[in-house]
C-alpha cells in the first residue's frame, strides 16, 4: 500500500544495519482500548534489552512517582512516554518499535487502538507478515476484534497470533481461554484467516510473554516471544514477475536517461525484457545502478535506476515490467475500499487516486455494498461512514497498471486522497479491472464539436450558475437564454427543479444524491455542448468537489462558473417558493443553507452581488462575458 510510514529515525536505521545478518519479522499488534497494548509492547522491548539506558532510567524514577504498579516497572508508561515524545516532533500516527533476540530482528507497527484509527492500522498492517491481535479475557473477542482482524485478512497478512491477555484477572482459568479461541476460530475461518496460534498471558505478570506462565500448566504452547522468535519468516510473495513503478526520471544531460524507483516485485537483471506500462512499448536493460555502482541484478526492495536500450517514451508514473508477464491495465476496476475520514465516502465524488507512483483521478460508483464486520454480512449502502468496508467499482480518468492486490500489495494497493483537503481519506484493494480499457472505445465521429458549433455560428459552451434556493439563479438564466433566442442563438436551459422531475427523478437532497445530480447534470452539458450548444445550468450545485468535476469535462474556456451571490438571510426573505419557511418549521430536511452546506465558489469566472445588481444588469454581464470569449459575436453574427 502506498500509505507511506515516513523516514525512519536513524538510530532506527543504524540499529538496524548493525543487524544487518539477522532475518526480519514485521509484525503488528492490533488492539482495543486497554486491552494492554501498551504493556505488552513495553515488556517485549525491556525484556529484549535493547532499551536505551536513559529511557530505562526514566521508566524506573517514573515508575516510582506514576506507576499503578506499586513499585514495579510500568511498562505501559514505557511505550506512551514514546509516543510523547515522537508528538512533539513530526506527528505518525503508527509508532514503528524495533527490538532483537539471538536469531532475529522485529519491526512492530504499534497503532492506536480506537475506533478512528482504521487508517493507522491499515499502514502498518500493510509491510507486515503477521498481526498479534489482543483481547482482553473479561471481555473476549469484541467488533473491534473482528474489524481489525478483517483487515488483516484484507491486506494479505496469513499468520495471526491471539494473544489472550489479562488472564490475571480471570484466576488463569483455562475454560476461558479455550472459549475465546474457539469464538475467535470460527469468526477467523470465515474470513480466510487459518494459521492461527492462540496464547493465553499475562502482559502485567510477564506470564508467556519471554517466559512460559508457571500459573498456567494446562498451557503447553510457546510463549509469545518465542513464538515470534521461531515463526518463519516467509514475506508475502510480491509478483515474482518485475514491477517497479517510476518515480521519477533521471535526465542529467543528453547522454543519460535513467529511471529511478524501487522494485516492488521480482528482479531484473542487464538484458533483461522489459515493458513500459501501460504505453506497452518494449525494450532490454541496458544498465542497472544502485546509488552509484552499476550492477547486474536487483531484486524487490531495492531502489534502483534503470537505464534502457531504446529511447521509449517513459514518464514518472510509469510502471516498468517484465515483459513477458506485464501487469493488467485498466480504467474500471473492482475494488475494497476501506472508508478513513470522518466526511463519507460519497459515490460519484471525483478523488485522487495514488496507486504506486501514479495519481489520476477517479470516481467511486457504484458501492455495491458494503460489508458488516461482525456477521460478515452484505448490506446495501448509499455512502461509506468512517472505518466502514466496502466493495466498489472504481474507475479512473486514465488507464492505470495494476495487479491484483492478492499478487502484490504494492501495485495492487492505493489511496484515495481528498482533493480539497489533500487529506488521504481511503485505502483500497484492486481485485481486477472490469473491462479492459481498450474493449471501449471512443467512436471517432466525422462531424465534431467545433462543426456543428461552426453551423450554428457560435462557440459552444456551458454557463453554470450555482447559488442557494431563491439567490435568482434561474431568474437570470432565463433571462440570458431570452437574449440569447433572440441573437439567433442555440441554446438550452438545464433547470435543477426541472431536470429533478426526470433524469433525476430518482434523486433526494442527502450529500450522496447531490453529488450524482451534479455528476449527471455535468455529462448531459458535457454532450449538449458537444452538439454545439450554448448550455445555461442553474443548480444550487453546493459543493466545491463537483462543480470542478463538471469544469473538467469541458475544454479550456468552456467553462463559466457563475456565483449568484445573495446571502441566506436575503434568500430566506424572498422565499419565492415558501420553502425556507417550511424548512425552518422541520417539515424539509436537508435544505441548502440550513440543515446542509452551501460552498461558495473561490473562483468564479462571474460573481453577481444579487444586492446591487439586478437581474437584467447581470444578464447583461454575462452576454458581454459571451462577446469576450467569443462564443458570440457582438451583432450576433458569428464570425469564424
Ligand atoms: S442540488 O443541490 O442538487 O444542485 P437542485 O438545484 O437540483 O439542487 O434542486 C434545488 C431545488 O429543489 C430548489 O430550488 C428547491 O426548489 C428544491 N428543493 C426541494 N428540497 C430541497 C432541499 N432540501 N434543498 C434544496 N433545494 C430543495
Amino acid at each position: 500500500m502506498n500509505a507511506e510510514p515516513g523516514p525512519l529515525p536513524t538510530e532506527l536505521a543504524a540499529w538496524l544495519a548493525a543487524q544487518a545478518d539477522k532475518d526480519l519479522l514485521r509484525f503488528i499488534t492490533c488492539g482495543s482500548v486497554d486491552d494492554g497494548k501498551s504493556t505488552l509492547i513495553g515488556r517485549l522491548l525491556y525484556e529484549s534489552r535493547v532499551l536505551f539506558e536513559d529511557q530505562l532510567a526514566a521508566l524506573e524514577r517514573d515508575s516510582r512517582r506514576l506507576g499503578t504498579q506499586g513499585g514495579e516497572l510500568d511498562f505501559a508508561l514505557l511505550v506512551d512516554g514514546l509516543s510523547a515524545e515522537r508528538e512533539q516532533g513530526i506527528t505518525i500516527d503508527v509508532a514503528y518499535r524495533f527490538f532483537a533476540t539471538a536469531h532475529r530482528k522485529f519491526i512492530v507497527a504499534d497503532t492506536p487502538g480506537h475506533e478512528q484509527y482504521t487508517r493507522n492500522m491499515v499502514t502498518g498492517a500493510s509491510t507486515a507478515e503477521l498481526a498479534v491481535i489482543l483481547v482482553d479475557a473479561r471481555k473476549g473477542v469484541l467488533t473491534q476484534t473482528r474489524r481489525h482482524s478483517y483487515l488483516v485478512s484484507l491486506l494479505g497478512i496469513r499468520r495471526v497470533v491471539l494473544a489472550v491477555n489479562k488472564m490475571d484477572l480471570v484466576d488463569y482459568a483455562e475454560p476461558v481461554f479455550r472459549r475465546i479461541e474457539q469464538d475467535y476460530r470460527d469468526f477467523a475461518g470465515q474470513i480466510g484467516l487459518h494459521d492461527i496460534v492462540a496464547i493465553p498471558l499475562s502482559a502485567l505478570r510477564g506470564d508467556n510473554v519471554i517466559e512460559a506462565g508457571a500459573r498456567m500448566p494446562w498451557y503447553s504452547g510457546p510463549t509469545l516471544m518465542g513464538h515470534l522468535d521461531r515463526v518463519p519468516a516467509v514475506r508475502q510473495s510480491g509478483a515474482p514477475a518485475l514491477r517497479m513503478p517510476v518515480q521519477w526520471v533521471n535526465r542529467p544531460n543528453q547522454e543519460f536517461r535513467g529511471y529511478a524507483g524501487l522494485i516492488v516485485g521480482g528482479s531484473v537483471r542487464v538484458g533483461d525484457p522489459l515493458v513500459a506500462m501501460p504505453s506497452g512499448m518494449t525494450s532490454r536493460a541496458a544498465r542497472i545502478l544502485v546509488g552509484d555502482r552499476e550492477v547486474q541484478q536487483a531484486v524487490t526492495g531495492q531502489s534502483v535506476t534503470l537505464v534502457l536500450e531504446d529511447q521509449i517514451d517513459v514518464s514518472r508514473g510509469d510502471m516498468i515490467a517484465a515483459a513477458a508477464a506485464a501487469p493488467a491495465v485498466g480504467e474500471l476496476f473492482e475494488a475494497t475500499l476501506v472508508w478513513m475520514s470522518e466526511e463519507p465516502m460519497l459515490p460519484g465524488r471525483p478523488y485522487l487516486l495514488k496507486c504506486g507512483a501514479r495519481t489520476v483521478s477517479a470516481i467511486v460508483a457504484p458501492l455495491k455494498h458494503k460489508i458488516n464486520v461482525n456477521t460478515l454480512e452484505k448490506l446495501a449502502a448509499q455512502q461509506l461512514e468512517l472505518n466502514e468496508i466496502g466493495f466498489v467499482h472504481v474507475s479512473t480518468d486514465q488507464p492505470l497498471a495494476f495487479d491484483p492486490y492478492e499478487q502484490n500489495r504494492d501495485t495492487g494497493g492505493f489511496i484515495l486522497i481528498d482533493r480539497i483537503s489533500n487529506g488521504t481519506v481511503g485505502a483500497g484493494l484492486l481485485h481486477g479491472a472490469v473491462r479492459r480499457a481498450q474493449d471501449v472505445h471512443w467512436q471517432a465521429l466525422d462531424i465534431d464539436q467545433a462543426a456543428r458549433s461552426a453551423q450554428k455560428h457560435q462557440r459552444a459552451c456551458v454557463l453554470w450558475f450555482t447559488g442557494l434556493s431563491g439567490a435568482g439563479k434561474s431568474t437570470i438564466a432565463n433571462l440570458v437564454e431570452k437574449r440569447l433566442y433572440t441573437l439567433g442563438r442555440h441554446t438550452y436551459l438545464l433547470d435543477g427543479d426541472n431536470v429533478r422531475h426526470g433524469l433525476c427523478r430518482d434523486l433526494g437532497f442527502t450529500d450522496a444524491d447531490r453529488v450524482e445530480n451534479i455528476r449527471r447534470v455535468g455529462e448531459v452539458a458535457r454532450l449538449m455542448t458537444d452538439a454545439g450548444l450554448i448550455v445555461l445550468v442553474s443548480f444550487i450545485s453546493p459543493f466545491r468537489a463537483e462543480r470542478r468535476l463538471a469544469r473538467s469535462l469541458l475544454g479550456p474556456g468552456e467553462f463559466c462558473e457563475i456565483f449568484i451571490d445573495t446571502p441566506l438571510e436575503e434568500a430566506e426573505r424572498r422565499d419565492p417558493k415558501g420553502l425556507y419557511r417550511r424548512a425552518r418549521a422541520g417539515a424539509i430536511r436537508n435544505f441548502t443553507g440550513i440543515d446542509s452546506p452551501y460552498e461558495a465558489p473561490e473562483n468564479p469566472e462571474i460573481h453577481i452581488d444579487t444586492h446591487d445588481t439586478s437581474a437584467e444588469q447581470a444578464a447583461e454581464q454575462i452576454i458581454r462575458y459571451l462577446r469576450r470569449i467569443g462564443a458570440i459575436d457582438r451583432d450576433g453574427v458569428f464570425i469564424p
